[in-house]
């Protein structure tokens, strides 16, 4: 391991890398992707070795169009044992499909901020937290794994600054409704890395680190030095979008998530292990890629793609 981590996160060995593309990224593209496709790159992702995958979000059409055909990606997902598939509801009705779909793991979202929560759910914090209590108690009794997210955890595009303590506040509601962990989320990647460290310092007080996870935007070129700087306090669990998809329908602006790619890279580079094969995601994001007609995101795929050019090309040359 590097001398990088030592000091607080010298027990970190390993780290977990949650895929979100396949909800978070898909759910910002404006071309129609066909749910077959959207199953082959879930597919994709678990070979490669990703130990957790949001495939899927039962959140209103009218709201999400993109991901309005959950259920036929979760019924036609190929599971592999060991893999936890999870999806978001909203509410209720999220939940009843979310079950019904067979989800491994439910994620509840709200937000640090007021005017976020109401444009992207359409209700305040607390309400929000009440809508999510019977979706608690359903997944209790289900025996399925409930999740948090937190959105605009380090800004918000309508009130700018959040303070930590508003964070803070939402995490322990969410470890009151029996989340097994939360999501810190910088929706439009405006977080640096000492209000990284701060705002998972504070949360740390309600929550153990073991149990908050780090899900960055790249929109500043500063999700890997957050990442760099919440490894340092001892966060192990991150979120990272193949290809660098996404955005959120809801935070003009805000460019994709932080890229699987990228994010394995530097954690291997710093001697972490992810169980994740990095050249299999580079190709799952190749896939993607030419699926959507955009460029991938992912610096260290584009890199990781010119070095198999060249190499090929040698290789051609030699003969
Ligand atoms: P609303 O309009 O207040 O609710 O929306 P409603 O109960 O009046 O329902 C509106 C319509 O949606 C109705 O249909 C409902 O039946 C239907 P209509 O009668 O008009 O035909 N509906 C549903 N349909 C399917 N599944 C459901 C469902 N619920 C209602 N579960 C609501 C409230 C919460 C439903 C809506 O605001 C919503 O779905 N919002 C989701 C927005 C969203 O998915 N945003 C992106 C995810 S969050 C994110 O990306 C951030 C995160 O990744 C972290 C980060 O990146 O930073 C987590
Ligand atoms: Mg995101």
């Amino acid at each position: 391991m590097s001398t990088l981590l030592s000091g607080l996160a010298r027990n970190i060995e390993s780290v977990e890398v949650v895929e979100v593309g396949p909800r978070d990224g898909l759910q910002n593209e404006s071309t129609p992707l066909p749910a077959q496709v959207k199953v082959e790159l879930v597919d994709r992702l678990a070979a490669a070795g990703l130990p957790a995958i949001e495939a899927a979000a039962f959140v209103s059409p009218r709201w999400v169009p993109q991901m309005a055909d959950g259920a036929q990606v979760m019924a036609s997902i190929r599971r592999r044992p060991g893999v936890v598939y999870s999806a978001l509801v909203p509410n209720v009705r999220g939940m009843e499909a979310a079950l019904a779909a067979g989800v491994d793991e439910v994620v509840v979202f709200s937000a640090a901020s007021e005017s976020f929560a109401r444009r992207n759910i359409n209700c305040g914090i607390a309400e929000s937290i009440q809508r999510f209590e019977p979706v608690a108690a359903m997944a209790r009794e289900a025996g399925v794994r409930l999740r948090g997210s937190i959105s605009c955890a380090l800004g918000c595009p309508y009130e700018g600054a959040v303070p930590a303590s508003a964070v803070v506040a939402v995490v322990q509601r969410m470890a009151d409704l029996g989340c097994h962990s939360v999501d810190i989320a910088d929706t439009i990647g405006v977080g640096t890395a000492g209000a990284v460290q701060q705002v998972f310092e504070a949360a740390s007080r309600v929550l153990p680190l073991a149990r908050l996870a780090g899900h960055f935007h790249d929109t500043y070129g500063q999700a890997l030095a957050n990442v760099l700087a919440a490894l340092q306090i001892g966060v192990r669990s991150f979120h990272a979008s193949v290809a660098g998809l996404g955005g959120c329908p809801y935070a003009r602006g805000a460019t994709g998530n932080l890229a699987t790619e990228d994010l394995l890279y530097l954690l291997h580079g710093l001697g972490l292990r992810t169980g994740v094969d990095l050249q299999a995601v580079v190709d799952c994001g190749d896939f993607i890629s030419g699926a959507l007609g955009r460029a991938n995101s992912s610096r260290a795929a584009r890199a990781l793609l010119a070095a198999r050019g060249a190499a090929g090309c040698e290789t051609a040359g030699a003969h």
